[in-house]
């Protein structure tokens, strides 16, 4: 009989390891596919080799802080990395990821943008410089999507400068004739929406909290099937999955950081298998938030 047949096959040699470097494994960072971040990278794709025409596609990727937006991106990111041309030294990069800076101005914007690829602005440079910088600079690197993460960086600022940074997002995009693809809270998206230029180009793929549906027992079976215990888990059970969305309010780090924690506890305590006991003997750990400062916090982000 083959042993560890609850696992991938190729996860099972990682159950006979020490307990240790389970540990180890167990809590460092990986990707898990699921529907909703296959549907948002099969869209990041499609404006990969969009035809260049008048007016790109954009795409926003919304959802609610901890869902997994970054994590998408990065994919998307890391698998389109930039290439080098050994003879002519030529970098190419399709993919260019970048942050909206904490302070949603031109200036910043475009600093941050060459700062990710590579170009960091150095002193004082006018608006007019660093725009024409930051759109040779793409249009040289081959950049085919400019992605932007934490788009709802924009809300800090007022109504106003809200209005004129959407304006610098709407000609970056209308002059390289680039697709963008955002990334933010619903709260971003609702600002996003008010700019009418904006509002018919972008398609969106929403992360939504997870519920007890089939999406989340197979991603709650993807975990199973690769975390490093010697006996098959209750994941697949509906009282262990109502349980963890209890507690997690379906959302992806909370549910992610909570597996960890029982398969680490499942590891040290022996049982070598999550069961809804192991939730009832997770040892009591406060919060490093209360509700209220959470609720407080994803107000402001
Ligand atoms: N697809 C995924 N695979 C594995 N872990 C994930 C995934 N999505 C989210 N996570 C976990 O949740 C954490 C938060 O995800 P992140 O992408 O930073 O969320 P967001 O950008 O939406 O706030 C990650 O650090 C990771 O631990
Ligand atoms: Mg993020």
């Amino acid at each position: 009989m083959t042993k560890y047949e609850h696992l991938d096959p190729q996860h099972r040699a990682l159950a006979d390891l020490p307990n240790d470097e389970r540990i180890q494994w167990i809590r460092a960072e990986r990707w898990i596919s699921h529907p909703a971040a296959e549907l948002a990278l099969a869209a990041m794709e499609d404006l990969l080799t969009y035809p260049q025409r008048n007016r790109m596609p954009c795409l926003l990727v919304h959802g609610r802080t901890g869902m997994g937006k970054t994590m998408i991106l990065r994919k998307f990111s890391r698998d389109h990395p930039k290439v080098i041309d050994p003879r002519l030294g030529l970098t190419q990069m399709p993919v260019v990821l970048m942050q909206l800076p904490p302070e949603p101005a031109e200036v910043p914007f475009y600093e941050e943008l060459l700062g990710a690829l590579g170009l960091p602005l150095v002193g004082e440079v006018s608006r007019i410089r660093a725009r024409r910088m930051a759109r040779d600079a793409l249009r040289i690197i081959g950049a085919r999507v400019l992605v932007i993460d934490e788009i709802h960086a924009l809300l800090v600022g007022g109504d106003r400068q809200q209005r004129v940074f959407l304006n610098v997002i709407r000609l970056l995009a209308n002059e390289l004739e680039m697709p963008l693809v955002c990334a933010g809270t619903p709260e971003a998206r609702r600002a996003l929406l008010t700019d009418g230029g904006l509002a018919d180009r972008f398609e969106s793929v929403e992360l939504p909290r997870w519920t007890s549906n089939l999406a989340f027992r197979r991603l709650l079976a993807s975990y199973a099937a690769i975390l490093p215990l010697r006996r098959p888990s209750e994941l697949d059970q509906d009282r262990v999955r109502t349980a963890i969305l209890k507690l997690t309010e379906g959302i992806t780090v909370r549910i992610v950081r909570l597996l960890e924690r029982l398969a680490v506890e499942a590891i040290r305590g022996g049982a070598e298998r999550i069961t809804l006991e192991g939730f009832e003997a997770l040892p009591a750990r406060a919060p490093l938030l209360s509700m209220e400062q959470r609720r407080r916090i994803d107000a402001v982000l």
